[in-house]
């Protein structure tokens, strides 16, 4: 027996058999059950893509009821624990972990490309003194399709390869650069002696030493975080890579689009918000009035929440194991301890648990990120540069699959129709308004 759905459209009192692939019926199908011969096809409507797969994906796993995470069928514990960034970065484009003599060479070819044209520094020394890292690097990433117009070539193997390793390899340098714009620091050129992380920390804080080297904890604990945030399937950003990339566009375009999406609140932003709630709570003993704030709906936990997860964020848990290693080697940070009392007052009451609200990500992200004197500009950017691996590899995946057709999702027209247009003097209306255009009312604005 097949798997399918019999469907009665009481419009017409007729019957269809919509076959049921994987745990999902095809839109497509669906627009086969029509009113009328003339009338369009029966659509979804699912703003927000709540229910909607919008590809099959083999990169990674997430099961958000029991909390798993899973890149190329590995659990994250484990590759927290003893993989490396560059290692994962491999396995999410490959598809494999790498041999020892593939492990050498990929880590060769980053290392030597993450040196980018001078013209990049002169164009990223045209930004105002307070541009946002995050706009800096948005721009970059978009400008390197200029420097390398034959990545306009996705079907190209060899092409695509050279372009996936520059895009890993230069991003921790923009992102840097872009952070000692805003210092009015000289830009740190790369330092092909030190590994991918230890490397960006250099970027990002050496001054006048002849070797910047960062404490070994700290580049661990930074290389744990970028391999946590590596991928995490079809989430907001990786959407917008796949959409803009599905025009056939240059990665670097597609990989402009994801920095772009991950830049808002709801996706990259929470790890900054949760400083700012930790720091307006002030102390442990302020915790309980806050959390009474948060049920009477005067505000939101932030860093708690997960449109996937319904469980612990498999990488908060990671996090959290790795914070007490992080605050042996730098200054204590008080903020962990309102924290930890806010977690688990939260995790005990029922207002948090009915609604299956865990820690996220974010939620201890920012404190291991302060402590290693990152300012609160920069988190987002750090979140983007090991995402970009995830970026490409989801950008190779929608390239490679015959099944994808360009983005271009339906709408439900709730507009005007047959207007005549009016010559202007003749137009009747309100009197003219003079000054600013009256505000909107604020969109409840929720997402994942
Ligand atoms: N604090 C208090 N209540 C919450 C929270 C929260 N952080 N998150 C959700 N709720 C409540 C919400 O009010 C609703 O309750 P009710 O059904 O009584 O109205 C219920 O839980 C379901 O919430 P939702 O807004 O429908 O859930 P969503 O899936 O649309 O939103 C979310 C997910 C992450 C946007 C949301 O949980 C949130 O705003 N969290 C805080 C921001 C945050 O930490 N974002 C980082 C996400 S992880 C990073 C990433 O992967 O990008």
């Amino acid at each position: 027996m097949t798997d399918s759905l019999t469907v009665r459209d009481n419009r017409t009192g007729q019957e269809y058999d919509v076959p049921i692939t994987d745990g999902t019926i095809k839109a497509a199908d669906l627009g086969a059950i029509k009113e009328g011969d003339d009338q369009p096809g029966l659509a979804v409507y699912d703003p927000g893509f709540v229910n909607t797969a919008s590809c099959r994906s083999a990169v990674t796993f997430i099961d958000g009821e029991e909390g798993i995470l899973e890149y190329r069928g590995y659990p994250i514990e484990q590759l927290a624990e003893k993989s490396n960034f560059l290692e994962v970065a491999y396995l999410l484009i490959h598809g494999s972990l790498p041999t020892k003599a593939e492990y050498e060479s990929w880590v060769h070819e980053i290392t030597y490309h993450t040196f980018v044209h001078e013209n990049v520094k002169s164009f990223m020394e045209g930004f105002r003194y307070d541009a946002h890292p995050m706009g800096m690097l948005m721009a970059s990433v978009g400008a390197l399709s200029t420097f390398y117009p034959d990545a306009r070539h996705i079907d190209d193997d060899e092409i695509r390869r050279l372009q996936i390793v520059r895009m890993i390899a230069k991003m921790p340098t923009l992102g840097a650069w872009a952070f000692r714009h805003a210092q009015g620091k000289p830009y740190i050129y790369p330092d092909n002696e030190l590994g991918y992380t230890a490397n960006f920390l250099s970027m990002l804080f050496k001054m006048s030493e002849q070797r910047f080297e960062a404490d070994e904890r700290l580049v661990r604990a930074l290389d744990v975080l970028f391999i946590l945030h590596a991928d995490h399937e079809q989430n907001c950003s990786t959407n917008a890579v796949r959409g803009v990339g599905s025009s056939q566009v240059d990665p670097y375009s597609a990989v402009a689009a994801g920095v772009a999406a991950l830049y808002g609140p709801l996706h990259g932003g929470a790890n900054e918000a949760v400083l700012r709630m930790l720091r307006r709570i002030e102390t442990v003993e302020n915790v309980p009035g806050f959390l009474e704030g948060v049920k009477n709906r005067e505000e939101r936990l932030m860093g708690f929440g997960h449109r996937v997860y319904k469980n612990y964020d498999p990488r908060a848990r990671i996090i959290e194991q790795h914070m007490d290693e992080v605050f042996e080697a730098t200054e204590y940070n008080p903020l962990v301890e309102i924290a930890r009392e806010l977690a688990k007052r939260a995790l005990d009451d029922e207002y948090f648990t009915s609604r299956k609200l865990y820690p996220n990500v974010d939620y201890y992200s920012g404190i291991i990120y302060e402590a290693l004197q990152i300012p609160t500009e920069m988190f987002t950017v750090i979140f983007a540069i090991p995402r970009t691996s995830g970026w490409v590899a989801q950008w190779m995946e929608l390239n490679d699959d015959p099944e994808q057709k360009i983005a271009r999702p339906r709408q439900i027209y709730t507009g005007e129709r047959d207007r005549d247009f009016i010559p202007i003097e003749e137009r009747e209306g309100p009197e003219k308004i003079v000054g600013p255009p009256a505000r909107r009312p604020k969109r409840q604005r929720r997402g994942a």
